[in-house]
């Protein structure tokens, strides 16, 4: 398993360019089943996530072909034999639950196995199987896997007790071919949700409401392709932000929507960051050490569970003592024991983490745990003295796009050990 050798302190200066949006690229690489056409996604991330979507559209009989270079994915549609996601790829990765709507809509029938829990959390699916059977399929749970079946969806009003990112995507992807209007109520307003939405709707579908909680669906018989460009990775972007921010460095971030990520910029600015956000850029610089803040996770637009563990790491060096609530998951605090190795001084009480801020951090043997954990550890080890080792960086490789290559550019002494 590959390991990242960092050692710090740094201080990151330079130009940093942003991929294409993970989180946006999942649901819309789904919504090529929604068409016998072809679709055309551009700016889409080179991570392993996208590479385990195109695994498993091909596993279903799609044609997938990925231009890494030009970041230029082509999925020739209405060629799927078969309606299933299996263990061995949902297991990787849950998001692979994404294709349960499409598929339902377009073919009437799929078979996902259930994602099962996560290092984060238990994370179920429960609601998104809830409105499909009030759509009208009929749903079994046979051998761990989710069995959908359908003659026609049809248009429902649903509310989704908890907001949930993908299963707003989920139901609006299996609402586009229903009969009849759908509506949702106290949806996702995440850009990725809205992003996922432009795209049907410039493949035909009838949305409307898309980033407020109520999105209203019309139900159309044929979605065409599209060519359709994804937004930037505002949780990449930033990542590099408090990158720039924990190292005291001065760090360009191109490539970028600041607009997608202001309550992470507001929060960096309140810890004592100088931000010149631009059209497509942000200046992120520090002279100092980090102010003290608050946190409480929440949906969008409150402050994204995605950028919890990074400022974490950002308060274990603030000049006094910071608090961070985590209320989206219930096990997302793993980076905390790592973080206390290398020196941080930090508390957990319940689903809130107290961090006193301590002058340095030292380097040290860390163990990546989960996507944005990882992420966490390598911002800390660039500002520790000393050298650290990150252990099973797949985790990073799932979200982040050649973050060691990046990272070196703008000043990072970084190296990636096979
Ligand atoms: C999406 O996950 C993102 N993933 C996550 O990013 C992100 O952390 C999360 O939204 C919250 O913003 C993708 O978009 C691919 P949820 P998702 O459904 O949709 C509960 C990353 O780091 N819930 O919004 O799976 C759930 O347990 C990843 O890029 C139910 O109880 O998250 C959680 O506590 C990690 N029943 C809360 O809702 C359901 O049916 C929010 O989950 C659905 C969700």
């Amino acid at each position: 398993m590959d390991k990242l050798l960092i050692r710090g302190p740094v201080k990151l200066k330079g130009r940093v360019r942003i991929s294409g949006a993970k989180n946006a690229a999942l649901p819309c690489m789904a919504a090529s089943i929604l068409t016998d056409e072809s679709v055309r996604l551009t700016n889409v991330p080179d991570v392993a996530d996208v590479i385990s979507t195109i695994e498993l559209m091909r596993y279903m009989g799609s044609d997938c072909s990925f231009d890494k270079e030009k970041n230029i994915l082509k999925i020739e549609g209405g060629k799927l034999t078969k309606c299933e996601a299996p263990y061995d790829i949902v297991r990787k990765m849950r998001a692979s639950s994404l294709v349960l709507g499409p598929l339902v809509a377009k073919y009437k029938k799929a078979r996902v196995s259930l994602p099962g829990g996560c290092a984060i959390g238990v994370r179920p699916i429960d609601l998104h199987i809830k409105a499909l059977a009030q759509m009208g399929a009929d749903i079994r749970n046979e051998h761990g896997y989710i069995v959908v079946e359908a003659r026609q969806l049809k248009g429902i009003k649903f509310f989704f007790d908890i907001v949930t990112v993908t299963g707003t995507e989920n139901i609006m992807m299996a609402a586009v071919l229903a009969n009849g209007v759908t509506v949702l109520e106290n949806c996702a307003k995440e850009p990725e949700v809205v992003c996922l939405a432009k795209m049907l709707k410039k493949m035909g579908a009838r949305i409307e409401g898309e980033g407020t909680d109520r999105i209203v669906i019309e139900g159309v018989r044929y979605l065409k392709g599209c060519s359709y460009k994804l937004i930037s990775d505002r949780i990449e972007a930033g990542t590099y932000a408090v990158a720039a921010a924990i190292t005291r460095g001065d760090v360009i971030i191109d490539n970028c929507e600041p607009e997608y990520f202001d309550n992470v910029l507001l929060k960096l600015e309140e810890a004592g960051s100088d931000i010149r956000r631009m059209k497509n850029a942000v200046k992120v610089s520090m002279k100092r050490r980090p102010k003290p803040f608050e946190i409480v996770t929440m949906p969008y637009p409150g402050f994204p569970t995605d950028m919890q563990a990074q400022f974490v790491a950002l308060a274990t060096l603030a000049e006094g003592s910071s608090v961070v609530k985590e209320t989206i998951f219930e096990n997302r605090f793993m980076h905390i024991p790592e973080l206390m190795r290398m020196g941080a001084d930090i508390e957990i009480k319940g689903n809130t983490a107290h961090i006193r801020g301590v002058k340095k951090l030292s380097g040290a043997n860390l163990m990546a745990t989960d996507l944005r954990a990882s992420a966490a550890l390598v911002l800390a080890a660039l500002a520790a003295e000393g050298e650290s080792v990150i252990n099973r960086i797949y985790h990073i490789d799932r979200g982040y796009a050649h973050l060691d290559s990046k990272m070196k550019k703008i000043g990072a002494r970084i190296e990636r050990l096979k």
